[in-house]
């Protein structure tokens, strides 16, 4: 397996309810170490800029706008199959398919309100994780 680097995001409704330390807790549990974090409330420009590749879906304004609506907490996880593996923690996209005991069966509202991002694919990791931090942010890079 693979070492890989993924980006994650815990969304504006689930630092509100005060769930960052549970959820960055089931990234350790699952062997994934945090390499990088910082907390950030983006601007609307910010959040557009991030899902730049949504912008024709008729749910963008609104996730920019919800993505923007408070602080969210930005990490970068490492570790084998880092990419699958967060996708596999944090379940589907809409809560009420999630499997029981993901992170968005447990934390998640809704659809656009759904308590984490992360990375679909290599080429998507890589571009979001330099979205967010430059290389001496990141623990471990020469
Ligand atoms: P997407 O990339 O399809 O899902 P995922 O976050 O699981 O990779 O969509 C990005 C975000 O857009 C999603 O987390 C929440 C929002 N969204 C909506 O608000 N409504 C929708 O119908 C969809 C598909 C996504």
């Amino acid at each position: 397996m693979a070492t890989e680097r993924t980006l994650s995001i815990i969304k504006p409704d689930a630092v509100a309810k005060n769930a960052i330390g549970a959820i960055l807790q089931r990234f350790e549990n699952a062997g994934l170490r945090i390499v990088a974090a910082k907390m950030m409330h983006l601007s609307p420009a910010q959040a557009g800029g991030f899902y730049a590749v949504h912008k024709e879906r008729p749910f963008y304004g609104e996730l920019c706008a919800f993505m923007s609506s408070g602080p969210v907490l930005i990490s970068v996880l490492e570790g084998d199959n880092a990419i699958a593996r967060n996708r596999e923690l944090m379940g589907a996209t809409d809560p009420r398919k999630a499997e029981a005991g993901t992170i968005r069966a447990d934390f998640a509202e809704s659809i656009d309100a759904n308590a984490v991002h992360g990375s679909d694919a290599a080429e998507t990791a890589a571009w979001e994780i330099s979205y967010f931090f430059s290389q001496l942010e990141i623990a471990g890079r020469e």
